[in-house]
């Protein structure tokens, strides 16, 4: 995958050159599709930015692409073979940031795992290994870096999802997870606020393009789902890393403890993209398990 944007974001977008300069930001999932582009909208603004990831190559592949854009090979830190389950290798993450770029701004705890799949067929090791990645993950993230964000002052956006806000199936585990994620922002929000550091949630809808949604619905239902969505089209990268800039940027700077949904008003009509799925799927194999 090459990059979203370009340099032409700086002048379309409603933000000023030099936005965030002088900042740094840490990301988990950086290179995975969503967040590499909020990645790219902080570099192109002037971030530094660490990209945490599992994968060796995806991961040093992605921070020479978006250093790219900004014709800087300083710009972007890949730093792999980080899980954010365990935590220790996230603290030696935030020590190889901060040697390197003396301080961290703004997090992003965006990496997640996903998959489809009921409540009958889930395993509990599937519902934990979810669990583990987005919410345990998550608060890893939180942990691990917030002796940073407190002498920054800076700022945690937590990815999130609207799969809890009713009962969407084939999706209890994730839905699981970021419920716990949208209450572990909130927490953070009040416990941290006193120290400077606000705490938000970004909750995409349908985002076209991503691994995550293609693997969750098929060409079919995508025709059906965006007719569905009251602002008629799919979401789009972009329109995340730009909700992303504002939340980190000073306009929000009274922003905490909130959860901006980017979803063109999805989840109030109860589009998902599983009404294609429901029920038949509950009744495949019962033996069969993930
Ligand atoms: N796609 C959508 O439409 C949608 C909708 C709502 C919410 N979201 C949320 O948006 C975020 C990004 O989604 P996406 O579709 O862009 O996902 P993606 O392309 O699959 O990227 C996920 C990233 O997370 C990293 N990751 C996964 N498990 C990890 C682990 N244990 N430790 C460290 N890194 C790990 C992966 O890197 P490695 O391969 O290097 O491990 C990957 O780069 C997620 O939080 C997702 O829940 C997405």
């Amino acid at each position: 995958m090459v990059n979203t944007l370009d340099k032409t974001f700086l002048e379309k977008s409603s933000w000023k050159p030099d936005l965030f300069k002088g900042k740094v930001g840490f990301v988990t999932g950086g290179a995975g599709t969503i967040c590499r582009v909020q990645v790219e909208a902080l570099v192109l603004l002037g971030c530094k930015v660490a990209i945490i990831g599992r994968d060796h190559e995806k991961t040093e592949r992605v921070a020479k692409e978006i250093s790219s854009l900004v014709d800087n090979p300083d710009a972007v830190l890949p730093i792999s073979k980080v899980d954010v389950r365990e935590v220790k290798q996230l603290e030696s993450a935030v020590k190889r940031t901060v040697d390197r770029y003396g301080r961290i701004d703004y997090v992003i705890a965006g990496a997640a795992g996903n998959f489809i799949c009921d409540f009958n067929h889930l395993s509990a090791n599937a519902f934990k290994s979810v669990v583990s990645i987005d919410l345990l993950g998550s608060f890893n993230t939180a942990k691990a870096t917030m002796p940073e964000l407190i002498k920054s002052r800076g700022s945690i956006l937590f990815v999130s999802a609207t799969f809890h806000y009713y009962g969407v199936p084939f999706q209890s585990h994730v839905g699981a997870a970021k419920a716990g994620i949208d209450a572990l922002s909130n927490a953070l929000a009040v416990e941290m606020g006193p120290f400077g550091v606000r705490s938000n949630c970004i909750a995409p809808g349908a985002i076209q393009g991503t691994e995550g949604f293609d693997r969750l619905i098929g060409d079919a239902s995508k025709k059906k789902t965006t007719s569905k969505i009251p602002l008629q089209r799919l979401g789009t990268t972009e329109d995340i890393a730009q909700a992303t800039v504002y939340l980190f940027s000073p306009a929000a700077s009274y922003v905490s403890g909130t959860i901006q949904i980017v979803d063109g008003a999805m989840w109030h009509i109860g589009t998902h993209f599983a009404h294609e799925l429901y029920p038949d799927l509950l009744f495949k194999d019962p033996k069969a398990k993930l």
